[in-house]
Formats: structure tokens, sequence, C-alpha cells
């Protein structure tokens, strides 16, 4: 107990610890007397839950694309919708209604914020809801079909790329300052709240390697090219974010693109096979952005840059899918078309495979629930391999 309080006080800096240090009077007074020793430990312990809340919870800002989108799309004229049946059918906050998650449960950004004690999720900046004290624990601004390049995507017609979701973060951070109080405000930003970004997969699949649509830029831009203008455009969106404060980054890598079932099942793969190119450009990338969080982290003073290796972190799940209780990694639970459901997106008129916990896909481009809980479980508690230079349990505690 005493040597427990005094790192509880120092991790939730709340007003009472900072000003008595519990470890030290819990000590002092166990040397005491018994009945003001424990008096002071309750009241510390008291004092713990009661400001522990809202003082150091913080918010969680999520970015990205359809991997963590919560509902934005909902509210945009676009192509790229699943606020459709059955999508959402495992979301226990819904009842399983759709909610315009592409999953059948929660989302990856859910489960961290679940795990780390945010009571909700955090709203989409586009619902009526996102207003007043709601925002305190968090926006998201994620959105299908969405990238780092602004043309990404554009065959939805509309969606949110990360400029756009960046100068929505703006607004949301003048609306903090009115809430809090601008020196409030800017401490629970830097020093309590996270923004995940999970983004540059649809720079590959609904950009650089769009069948037909991209012979174009594939032409005029090589790999190289195309991967040096995303790591480019990528470092002015983070600076941009940490010149509004944002402190505690995590960064998701792109994941095994060529091996999801949309992409082996237009390829026409064999079962364990996976598209080369689009696997290879993902790989290209991540060994880019490794770079750039290094350099930012080095550059950016009191910014903490984490990259989430969700390429490595799929891939195990799609290369030993049975040691996880997974039944298959190459067919999607609910989606129409080729022998992998890849075609046609999950909707009221898909087949739906029985047990949606034994698929590490949903549908032909999204995991599973079950899939999203491991990999969100190895993002917060797991070692170096896949989440560095710290997991987000130690980023959330620094
Ligand atoms: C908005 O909030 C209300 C009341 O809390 C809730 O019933 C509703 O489901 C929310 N809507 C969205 C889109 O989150
Ligand atoms: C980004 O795309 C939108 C349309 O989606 C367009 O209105 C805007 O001007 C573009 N921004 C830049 C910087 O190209
Ligand atoms: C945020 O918005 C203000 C205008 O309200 C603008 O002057 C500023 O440059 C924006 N900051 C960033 C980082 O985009």
């Amino acid at each position: 107990m005493l040597t427990y309080l005094p790192l509880r006080c120092l991790g939730l800096k709340s007003l009472v610890c900072i000003s008595f240090d519990c470890g030290v009077i819990g000590a002092m007074a166990a040397r005491v007397k018994y009945s003001w020793s424990l008096a002071l430990v309750l009241l510390c312990i008291v004092s713990l839950s009661y400001f522990g809340n809202a003082a150091d919870i913080g918010a969680s800002f999520v970015f990205g694309d359809s991997l963590v989108d919560a509902g934005n799309n909902n509210y945009l004229p676009t192509l790229s919708k699943a606020n459709i049946p059955p999508n959402g059918i495992d979301f226990k906050a819904s009842g399983g209604q759709p909610t315009g998650r592409y999953t059948n449960g929660r989302t990856i950004g859910d489960i961290v914020g679940e795990e780390l004690g945010v009571p909700n999720y955090a709203v989409p900046f586009l619902s009526p809801n996102s207003t007043g004290k709601a925002i305190l624990y968090g926006v998201n601004y994620a959105s299908g079909g969405g990238g780092i390049m602004n043309a990404t995507g554009r065959i939805f017609v509309n969606r949110l790329g990360l400029d756009i979701q960046i100068d929505f973060y703006n607004t949301t951070r003048k609306q903090f300052d009115k809430l809090l109080g601008p020196s409030k405000a800017k401490d629970y930003i830097r020093k309590s709240s996270i923004f995940s970004i999970t983004i540059g997969a649809n720079d590959f699949l609904n950009n650089y390697l769009l069948p037909v649509l991209s012979i174009g830029a594939r032409i005029s831009e090589t790999p190289d090219g195309f991967i040096d203008d995303m790591i480019n455009h990528l470092r002015d969106q983070l600076t941009r974010l940490y010149q509004l404060d944002a402190r505690k980054f995590v960064i998701g890598n792109v994941g095994p693109i060529g091996c999801i079932p949309y992409q082996k099942t237009i390829n026409q793969l064999n079962e364990n096979e996976c598209v080369d190119l689009a696997n290879k450009l993902a790989k290209q990338y991540n060994s880019r952005l490794q770079n750039l969080l290094t350099e930012l982290n080095g550059k950016l003073p009191g910014a903490t840059f984490v990259v989430a290796n969700v390429y490595d972190l799929v891939m195990e799940l799609i290369t030993n899918y049975e040691k996880y209780g997974f039944i298959t990694a190459s067919k999607a639970c609910c989606g129409n078309g080729g022998q992998f459901a890849g075609i046609i997106p999950c909707g009221p008129t898909s087949t739906m495979c029985k047990d949606r916990d034994k698929h590490v896909f949903w549908d032909p481009y999204h995991p599973s629930e079950a899939a999203n809980l491991i990999i969100a479980r190895q993002l917060l508690y797991g070692s170096t391999k896949y989440i560095s230079p710290v997991n987000l349990k130690q980023l959330r505690n620094l």
C-alpha cells in the first residue's frame, strides 16, 4: 500500500496529491497513530478516485480511414458507407445496429479507448453529438476512403482526407479553449491526450494501385516518388498537429494490403498467396514511416511518436490464424464474389458467415472485431516487436 500510493499519486497528478504526497503522509502516520494513519490513507484513496477521473483520463483523438471511422461517413454523400446492416451486428453499445463502423463490432480505436479508461467512445466530428462536454473525452475524425494524399479515395465521390481531418481538429482545439480555458486546455491536450493516426492503406488501394483509373499516375510517378510524396505530406500533417498541442502520437503503419480478401479475389490468388506488389509498397512506405517518426522524435521537443506495427501484427494473424482460434484468414465473413467473398462490400444482400469471431476478416477489406481485439491488446500492452518505442499503456502514463 505505502509503496503503491506514491506511484499512483504521481500518475494521477490530482490536486490533492500534488499538495500532499500520499505515500509520505501514509508512512509518517503509520508511525504516529493508527486512527490518523487510517484516516489519511482513506483521504488519499478518496482523493485519488475522485480527482482521478476528469483530471487524468484525457482525450482520445482519432484520425484515419475506415479502419477507425466511427460514423463520420454517415454524414457525407459518399459511396463509402458502413451504416447498413449487418455491419455493427456485434456492437453492444448500439444493440447490434449499424453505426458507420466498418466491422461487426468495435474498431481498434474503440477498444484502445476503453482499455485506457475513457468512459465514452470518441464522438464522430460530423455527428450532431460532437458538441459541449462530450468532446472532452475525445473526437473521431476518421473517414472511410480517406488517405494522406488529398486525391486518395476520389472514386468514393466524398471522404475526409487527413488534411481536412486536421482542419476539423483545429476547430475542436478552439472549443477546448472555451470549455477549459486556454491554459488548462493546453495542459490537458499536451499531457493527458493521445492522438492516433491510422492511415495510408487507401493511398495505395484507392489511389496508386487502382485498376484503370491509376494507370496514368503509375506511369508518371514511380513507387519511390509516390511514397516520397506521402511521407513529405505526412511530415507536414504531423507538424500541424504538433503546432496545435498534440504531443503523444501513435501512428499505424500500413498493413499487408496484398493479403486482404479483396486483393486476393481480384488477383485470383490461392488461399495462402498474397499480392506481391501491394505488400512491397506497404513495406517500403513502412520503412520510410519509421525513419520519419525517428526524425520527428528528435526534432519536435516534448513530442513522442510511437509506431504501431500493424503490418507484422496482421501478418502474424494471417500466417498463424489457427493459433489464435480462427478458421480462415482468407475468406471474408460478410461479402460476395469470387472464392474469398472479396468483390462486393458487406451489405444487406451479402452472405454472412455463422461464426464471426472465427474469421480474421469481417469484409473484403476490414478485420473482424475478434482480430481487432488481438491487435488492440498488443498495441496496449505488447513489446517493441509490435509497438515502439513504448506501448500505449506506457505512452498514456508518460
Ligand atoms: C447522440 O447522443 C444521444 C444521447 O446521448 C444518443 O441517444 C444517440 O445515439 C447519439 N447519437 C450518435 C449518432 O452518437
Ligand atoms: C482537396 O480536395 C478537395 C475536394 O475533395 C478540394 O476541394 C480541395 O481544394 C483539395 N485541397 C488541396 C490542397 O488540393
Ligand atoms: C488553425 O486555424 C487558424 C484559423 O482559425 C489558422 O490561423 C491556423 O493556421 C490553423 N492552424 C493549423 C496548424 O492549421
